[in-house]
């Protein structure tokens, strides 16, 4: 990555801030119906307890992490995403937080820390920062479940130059963006790295679901 991190991270912030509003028609292949796949997928997670969900965007996974959990704190980086969450996500075990996610202090430890469509948006520079900030977020004994996109997705962008993919919004305006797909293995093997252990499934619509302990082994 060429570019300051602070840089990209303020652009593709701005990104998300400017396209909230065409968020929900345009994401999860809602011209497809795989968006439909969602609840079943939080069913088989085995959710309960506390839930942190890191990057909630317009709150798709939230209001489904709010039917299985007692509670679910929402956080995002967008006040245009977190207030479209809010009209969406009604529940009252849900709160809601604008907040970045790489300089975040949790106020609190929960039982699952939970992000969709965001680990890819991590820069590699600060994939352990990121992580550390997961950490101090996690209960003991608890676990943090992420889902994304697969390699097969790529296809999808329509450029891609490393882990930098170029999306347009309705109004033509074109964004940089961090956009990194992972190979299962090569996700287990960076999280091992860093004191995690993971196992990542491939699951419908070249989608993963990956879930990850601290490790037990002696750092
Ligand atoms: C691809 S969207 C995913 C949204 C949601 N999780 C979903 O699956 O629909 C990425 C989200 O990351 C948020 N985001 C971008 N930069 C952020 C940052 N630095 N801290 C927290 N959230 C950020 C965006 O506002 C956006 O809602």
């Amino acid at each position: 990555m060429t570019e300051a991190d602070h840089v990209l991270l303020a652009r593709q912030l701005r990104y998300y801030r400017a396209r909230a509003a065409e968020y929900d028609a345009t994401s999860y292949g809602v011209e497809t119906g795989a968006r439909d796949a969602i609840p079943a997928l939080v069913d088989a997670m085995g959710i309960d307890g506390d839930v942190l969900e890191i990057a909630g965007g317009t709150g798709i996974w939230t209001r489904e992490l709010a039917r299985v959990a007692d509670t679910v704190h929402y956080l995002d980086g967008a006040p245009e995403m977190a207030a479209l969450a809010r009209e969406r996500v009604t529940a009252s075990n849900v709160s809601f937080e604008v907040a970045d996610a790489f300089s975040y202090r949790p106020q609190r430890r929960y039982d699952v820390v939970f992000f969709a469509a965001w680990i890819s948006h991590v820069p590699s520079t600060k994939f352990e920062e990121f992580w550390s900030v997961v950490d101090a977020a996690l209960a003991p004994g608890g676990r943090v479940l992420c889902l994304d996109e697969l390699p097969a997705r790529a296809v999808n962008e329509d450029e891609i130059d490393g882990s930098l993919a170029t999306r347009m919004l309705n109004d033509g305006s074109r964004y940089r963006i961090v956009k990194v797909f992972y190979d299962p293995a090569d996700l287990v093997a960076r999280l091992h790295h860093i004191g995690w252990d993971a196992t990542v499934t491939p699951t419908v619509h070249d989608w993963f679901v990956a879930t990850a302990v601290r490790s037990q082994r002696q750092g």
